[in-house]
């Protein structure tokens, strides 16, 4: 069990991209509790991506439902740029290096996210079917981009 404190300052994230995004941790968050709270996050996007696209493939309806879910993928994508302290890639973590090597590139990838999911959220809140259906696919898109170049392939 990896017990290393990350530190505060960095924690605070050279990979911020704005003043408002602010920090989870406390200081009794180890390396292992951000590495746990990150997957936690990124299990509830799949959970909400999941349940999306049943709604854009016509399988349920809801139109308020999918725009929970659409909002569900906007909060936690708004999460993403905190998720990641430095020393946070502990073992059997997918992080990979390239994350603090490469922050502004990192950056871009949750930032593309960002904004997938407010326009996701956008054609929720009119209904709009075909701009729904593009959005979701942005959204998707997103989630793949970041994970092809930042997480670990699957063995
Ligand atoms: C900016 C980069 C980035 C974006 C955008 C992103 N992810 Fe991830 N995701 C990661 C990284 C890196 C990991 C590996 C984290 C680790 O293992 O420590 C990960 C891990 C995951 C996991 C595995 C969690 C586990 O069990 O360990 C799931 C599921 C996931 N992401 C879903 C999504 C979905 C769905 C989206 C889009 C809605 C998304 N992610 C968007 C970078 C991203």
């Amino acid at each position: 069990m990896q017990k290393t404190r990350f530190r505060f300052l960095v924690a605070a994230l050279a990979i911020t991209t704005g003043p408002a995004a602010s920090l989870v941790a406390t200081a009794e968050t180890t390396s292992q509790d951000a590495a746990d709270y990150r997957e936690s996050v990124m299990t509830s996007l799949k959970g909400h991506i999941g349940a999306a696209s049943m709604h854009v493939r016509g399988l349920v309806d809801g139109p308020e439902f999918l725009l929970k879910h659409a909002r569900g993928l906007a909060n936690g994508a708004s999460e993403i740029a905190t998720l990641f302290p430095a020393g946070s890639n502990v073992e059997g973590s997918e992080a990979l290096p390239v994350i603090w090597e490469q922050p502004e590139e990192f950056a871009a990838a949750v930032e593309k996210l960002v904004d997938a999911t407010k326009k996701f959220v956008a054609a929720a809140e009119r209904d709009d079917k075909p701009a729904i259906a593009a959005a979701f696919r942005d959204v998707g898109g997103s989630c793949k981009g970041c994970h092809d170049k930042f997480r670990a392939p699957k063995d």
